[in-house]
């Protein structure tokens, strides 16, 4: 029997970057964010009787391609996929088609809707639906394949991930439901080019920051403001909140060491276009980034055609993917094979 899922990807308002523990995948701190409809993994699944699983993937505007456990990432897939198989008690091996239609490693969260297409996936075919149910213990199946940004995309709409201090309360809460705030997530795509640092080498090298542990200080003033914000859908607390904490993301980033720079001349090209928009048109936009080049530009639904429209005018920006707040991971009858 084929299972298929989609996932989306997310965006963190408030964004995770270093782990209190890297067995259990347990973030440093708690993050907040928002799923979003544009950016999704699909995937569909096959249990079958072989000596070995048969995984393909597929990015944006490439061919399928055998996955081989030569990432971080990688690995953590074939990893989730021999733990499920345990879990259930099973000797049946895989085939599975999992694609994306965004790019890949460009700082949009793919690996977020990789994982948890693909952990929902699993537990539906191996006969886990019970783990699929309980959303919060899917969150915790989704964190064992090592992305604790994907455990967010297990609920709807706007989501926190609480880190917990073992298995069990290191899990996600639903803030609010996909129809609560129509907020709007434009991306401007700058770059998309492979980052050199991934987020799974940059979670073991964060606390090198001199400025990590000031970051962990601040953050607990900082969650309340988003999570009321979001609860109040209150955008001009959101916006600065969430622009702020992006920036002291990227400082412990680039301060760590060795160092990691996300940011290029187009990413600097939206900030300083953003801060003129909103200081000279009052055009009320805000800028958030995860590890990578490319600015998440988040507006409210009354804005969204001029702050789209400005950004595509702008040289250093290739296209625009508009992005609302959506349901989470979801089973489908839309098979691939
Ligand atoms: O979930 P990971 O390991 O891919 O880490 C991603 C972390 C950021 O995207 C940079 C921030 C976040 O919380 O989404």
């Amino acid at each position: 029997m084929k299972i298929s899922t989609l996932a989306p990807a997310n965006i963190a308002f408030i964004k995770y970057w270093g782990r209190r523990d890297h067995e259990l995948f347990l973030p440093a701190n708690n993050s907040i964010s928002m799923n979003i409809n544009g950016c999704k993994t699909h995937t569909t699944l096959e249990l079958v009787e072989s000596d070995q699983d048969h995984v393909l993937v597929k990015f944006h505007k490439q061919e399928y391609k055998q996955l081989l456990p030569d990432s971080i990432k990688a690995r953590n897939i074939f990893d989730q996929i021999k733990r499920i198989r345990q879990l259930a008690g099973s000797n049946l091996k895989i085939k599975m088609k999992s694609e994306n239609n965004f790019p890949a490693d460009a700082g949009l969260a793919s690996s977020a809707s990789s994982f948890a297409a693909i952990t929902a996936a699993l537990l539906l075919a191996y006969g886990l639906k019970e783990k699929f149910d309980d959303k919060q213990e899917l969150s915790r199946q989704i964190r064992l394949c090592g992305s604790a940004s994907a455990i967010r995309s297990a609920m709807d709409g706007y989501v926190e991930m609480l880190t917990g201090f073992d298995h069990e309360s290191s899990h996600a809460v639903q803030i609010a439901g996909e129809n609560h705030w129509n907020l709007v997530d434009i991306i401007a795509i700058v770059e998309t080019g492979k980052k050199k640092v991934s987020s799974s080498q940059g979670h073991e090298l964060a606390e090198t920051s001199p400025y990590f542990q000031a970051r962990l200080t601040e953050m607990q003033s900082r969650l309340d403001t988003v999570r009321q914000a979001i609860l109040d859908k209150d955008f001009t607390k959101l916006g600065p909140a969430i622009e702020e904490e992006s920036t002291s993301m990227h400082a412990i980033m680039m301060t760590m060491k060795p160092p990691a720079y996300y940011w290029g001349a187009g990413s600097m090209r939206v900030m300083r276009a953003l801060m003129d928009w909103r200081d000279e048109d009052d055009l009320q936009a805000y800028f958030t980034f995860d590890a990578g080049a490319n600015p998440h530009v988040i507006c409210e639904e009354k804005d969204a055609e001029e702050v789209k429209h400005r950004l595509e005018s702008l040289p250093e920006v290739q296209w625009t993917i508009l992005n609302r707040p959506c349901k989470g991971v979801q089973e489908t009858q839309d098979h691939l094979f």
